[in-house]
């Protein structure tokens, strides 16, 4: 068996007040069962600080933040740096969101300087990829996926990238109910660690965590965490459920 972690990530996206983000976030703290998973909560900006406070006293509990800026300061009227992120006690950054990249037409080469300087700062990328339905019903998906995974990665140093969670999200699944099958999960992300295995060698590869990412729920997150390449999940809708989210992490 590999070494690699095991992770169960939530994604809040742009909900919940400050208030209601610090009651989610002891609602984990008080109910999180020990275990050897990581599990990180992903809090819009404001809530960083005051959820890095509430869950510093739990070892295996961590914070993320779902974007940050490429550049170190200046002149970036309403962004947000890796500096202010690391000050507040992050230790990840999600990246490539389906929603960053759609949304806010992030490509692959912006995201790949946003993962270089959440490395420089001293947290991890979570680094999201996956196609939309299109591409997947033409049968395009590992070609795409590489072309995300290959140009927002692998211009990095293996010690880099030994520091890198892969979440693989596919865009039809996400927020929508619909999950990918235990089959299709498990086929992409040992896809994605046969890319990782080419270009970094297989021990990189079988430490690297992959997640899975798109209507993570309660009913569905064991069957796909115990698919073989599958090392956790990136949850969005059912992290703001304290219940929904500590099912998903037990079901790890
Ligand atoms: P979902 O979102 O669990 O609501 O589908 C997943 C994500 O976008 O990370």
């Amino acid at each position: 068996m590999s070494h690699r972690k095991n992770i169960v990530a939530g994604n809040w996206k742009m909900n919940k007040d400050y208030e209601e983000g610090r009651t989610l976030a002891r609602e984990v703290v008080a109910k999180l069962q020990p275990s050897d998973t990581i599990v990180v909560l992903g809090a819009p900006f404001i809530h960083l600080k005051g959820v890095s406070h509430i869950i510093s006293e739990v070892n295996n509990l961590c914070l993320a933040a779902q974007n940050c800026h490429q550049e170190e300061d200046g002149a970036y009227t309403g962004e947000i740096s890796t500096t202010m992120l690391r000050s507040v006690g992050c230790d990840y950054v999600i990246l490539g969101h389906s929603e960053r990249r759609d949304y806010f037409e992030e490509s692959n080469q912006l995201i790949n300087a946003k993962v270089k300087k959440t490395l420089a700062a001293g947290m991890l990328p979570i680094f999201c990829c996956g196609e939309q339905l299109p591409v997947r019903e033409a049968g395009d998906h590992e070609k795409l996926v590489a072309q995300q995974v290959k140009e927002g990665l692998f211009d990095l140093s293996a010690e880099d990238f030994s520091k890198v969670v892969i979440a693989y999200e596919p865009v039809w699944a996400i927020g929508t109910g619909v999950t990918a099958s235990p089959e299709q999960a498990q086929e992409m992300h040992a896809f994605i660690r046969s890319l990782v295995a080419e270009h970094y060698g297989e021990d990189l590869a079988n430490a690297t965590s992959i997640l899975y990412g798109g209507s993570v729920k309660p009913s569905n997150a064991k069957e796909l965490f115990s698919q073989k390449d599958v090392d956790g999940g990136l949850v969005g809708g059912a992290s703001l459920n304290a219940s929904d989210f500590l099912a998903i992490v037990a079901a790890m």
